[in-house]
């Protein structure tokens, strides 16, 4: 069955590259208004623009996440124009602690500095964000919040030796993925009894330059998950966490 989203309008956060401007494409494909958020305002028009000479309704707004003025323009620029936030993709964020995913551990140096920097992108600012985008999504007829997340938040894996993720120790990256995971199950625990689903992705090891070199994922596939979690039907779930259509543990 083909997923229709006339008439919604949904947020990518970090949409001007990479997973984000891909999930934009995929939710604008199947008929969504998709706003892009960059904290690049020309790098935000040139996705919009390529979106749109793919036939998609796509706007974009300055949403650098780590600043509060950007997040109230958000806030005002979705109650104005549409009175509502269907869907908020929480995708921008920052892994700087080594250049490739590759295996690493140096959880007894890593700076104080980087852990919060990464913190803040990955973390508090998304917090921040979605509580202030929060009323909005509660005017929607059906609210969607995808936190794109990571295997590498989870710390069952971390601690399986046979996980492929175990030996990728970047704890600044790591811990904010595992605290927007928790994000996830509390903001979900908090709207169960709304039509609002709130849920946590992983997209894969994706070629972006995050992913870097050696990810095994086209960034087609990598919009898969925070579009399936999108797009979740009213019996779908909440407060889990998934890559495509499997659970992955906490
Ligand atoms: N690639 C993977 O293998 C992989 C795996 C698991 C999870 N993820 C997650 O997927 C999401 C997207 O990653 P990606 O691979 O597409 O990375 P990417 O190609 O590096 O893109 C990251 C995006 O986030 C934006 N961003 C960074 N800081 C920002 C800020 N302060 N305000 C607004 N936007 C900001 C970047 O904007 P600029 O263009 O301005 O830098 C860019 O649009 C991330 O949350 C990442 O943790 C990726």
């Amino acid at each position: 069955m083909t997923i229709n989203m006339d008439g919604k309008v949904a947020l990518v956060t970090g949409g001007n590259r990479g997973i984000g401007l891909e999930t934009a494409r995929q939710l604008g494909n199947l008929g969504a208004t998709v706003v892009i958020g960059s904290r690049d305002l020309e790098k935000g028009k040139v996705a919009a623009n390529t979106l749109r000479s793919e036939g998609i309704q796509a706007e974009n707004i300055k949403l650098d996440v780590n600043l509060a003025e950007d997040h109230q323009a958000a806030y005002n620029f979705f109650e104005q124009r549409y009175g509502k936030l269907d869907i908020l993709i929480n995708n921008a964020g920052i892994q700087i602690e080594i250049e490739d995913l590759a295996p690493i551990n140096e959880t007894s140096t890593v700076s104080p500095a980087i852990m919060r920097e990464t913190f803040d992108a990955n973390f508090f600012s998304m917090i921040e964000l979605t509580q202030l985008l929060l009323p909005l999504i509660r005017k929607a007829p059906a609210g969607r919040i995808v936190n794109v997340s990571s295997a590498l938040g989870s710390n069952t894996l971390h601690s399986d030796p046979a996980a492929p993720s175990y030996d990728v120790k970047l704890l600044a990256y790591n811990a904010s993925k595992a605290a927007m995971n928790t994000f996830t199950t509390h903001l979900a625990h908090e709207l169960k009894d709304t039509p609002i689903k709130v849920n946590s992705a992983h997209p894969g090891w994706v070629k972006t330059p995050l992913g870097g070199k050696y990810a095994d994922m086209d960034l087609e596939d990598g919009g898969k998950t925070s579009v399936i979690l999108a797009t979740l039907p009213s019996d779908g779930p909440t407060g889990k966490f998934f890559h495509m259509d499997t659970e992955l543990p906490w």
